[in-house]
């Protein structure tokens, strides 16, 4: 894995890249390209992994986040895994050996073994001859079709919303964190084309502050009023009456709708229900795990304890303080007002809502 690319230090200024330019993940010629989340927007940087351990390890490090964007860039780590094993004898046992480390890389986003399920349909099927070319093929289109489908959702949420929207989201739901365009930030992007947004309050996302960096950053360049606030102080904005809706992702959707997000998501649902303010989930279709009957059963990502007892690498808390970093929480189904996804939006989701979703048939 090697930087290529540095840009200028950010110096109160933002660094401009216009929001359909961005993309977190990128196929070269080389490898795989990631865009550096972990030091925006004061660098852009970029990292180039030319192996699958090299993508694994990338995704663990949080050079690329999102469950949407960790699914894509998957992909092509499986797309480099069959490249390398190529035209050996034990081909199939070297795959499997790095889409394991791949699947292994982080927990929760079920959107990583969705993507490495697809891609291992697409090995099987591949010429055994020449596979590169077929596998590549499919892991471009899985990208693509996460675009696509980001769009759909953009479209289907921006109806839910007011003109002049005011909304509340958390982490980072935009571009960076999918294959291109967003989940609940594409349905801010939607809403900003169609009605206008008139302001995007985005929690800051402690500890890794995907909300004032990226969220932050992806509007700011857009020219989207963007307004930053503690985590802690969602409870206050939501009781002066000022916010339309909550719009969050998901990393992983049971199948009765309870919703794993961003550790926080949880309290904010409770704070939106209180308050009578909608919260609404958006994600792709590929978020929801039947194999998850509840959020009981998601598998919850813990981190290492200094990601919270430092910050910028800079301990502030005391020697002996201990951590809790469970990085992501499990919002009940109850809470939610409506899913919205590509295939359509449903509202106080529950599991037979869900099954009728997953086998109703896509319209535009
Ligand atoms: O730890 P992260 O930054 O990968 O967590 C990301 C989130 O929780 C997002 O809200 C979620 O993946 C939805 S992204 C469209």
């Amino acid at each position: 894995m090697n930087f290529f690319f540095v840009s200028r230090a950010f110096g109160g200024c933002v660094v401009e890249i216009p929001y359909d330019k961005v993309r977190a993940v990128e196929l070269v010629a080389d490898g795989v390209r990631l865009l550096d989340q972990r030091v925006l927007p004061g660098s852009v940087r970029y990292e180039l992994c030319r192996s699958a351990p090299e993508v694994a390890r990338a995704i663990a490090d949080m050079v690329v986040r999102g469950a949407p964007a960790i699914g894509v860039t998957a992909a092509y780590g499986a797309l480099l895994a069959v490249r390398d094993a190529r035209g050996s004898s034990d081909f199939r046992a070297r795959v499997d050996r790095d889409l394991a480390v791949l699947r292994a890389s982080r927990p929760t986003a079920v959107n990583l073994a969705w993507a490495l399920a697809v891609m291992e349909k697409a090995i099987a099927a591949a010429p055994a001859d020449d596979p590169g070319p077929a596998v590549e093929a499919a892991a471009r289109a899985l990208h693509a079709e996460d675009i696509a489908a980001n769009r759909r959702m953009g479209a289907r949420g921006a109806d839910l919303l007011p003109a002049d929207a005011r909304v509340l989201t958390h982490c980072n739901t935009g571009a960076l964190a999918t294959g291109g365009y967003g989940t609940a930030l594409g349905v801010v992007r939607a809403a900003a084309a169609q009605r206008g947004v008139a302001m995007v309050y985005a929690d800051e996302t402690r500890p890794w502050l995907q909300g004032a960096r990226l969220t932050a950053w992806e509007l700011v360049t857009e020219g989207l009023p963007v307004t930053i606030l503690a985590d802690g102080a969602a409870g206050a904005l939501l009781r002066t009456g000022q916010i339309d809706a909550v719009l969050v992702g998901a990393d992983r959707i049971a199948a009765n709708g309870d919703t794993a997000n961003k550790i926080g998501t949880y309290g904010l649902a409770v704070l939106a229900r209180h308050h009578g303010v909608p919260f609404f989930v958006v994600a792709p279709m590929s978020t929801i795990d039947d194999r998850c009957p509840s959020g009981a059963d998601i598998p919850i990502e813990e981190r290492a304890p200094d990601e919270l007892l430092a910050c910028q690498g800079v301990r502030h808390s005391p020697e002996g303080a201990r951590a809790w970093n469970a990085v992501f929480d499990v919002t009940p189904a109850s809470l939610v007002d409506a899913l919205v996804t590509e295939q359509g939006v449903v509202e106080r989701p529950t599991a037979e809502a869900i099954r009728v979703l997953k086998a109703s048939v896509m319209r535009p």
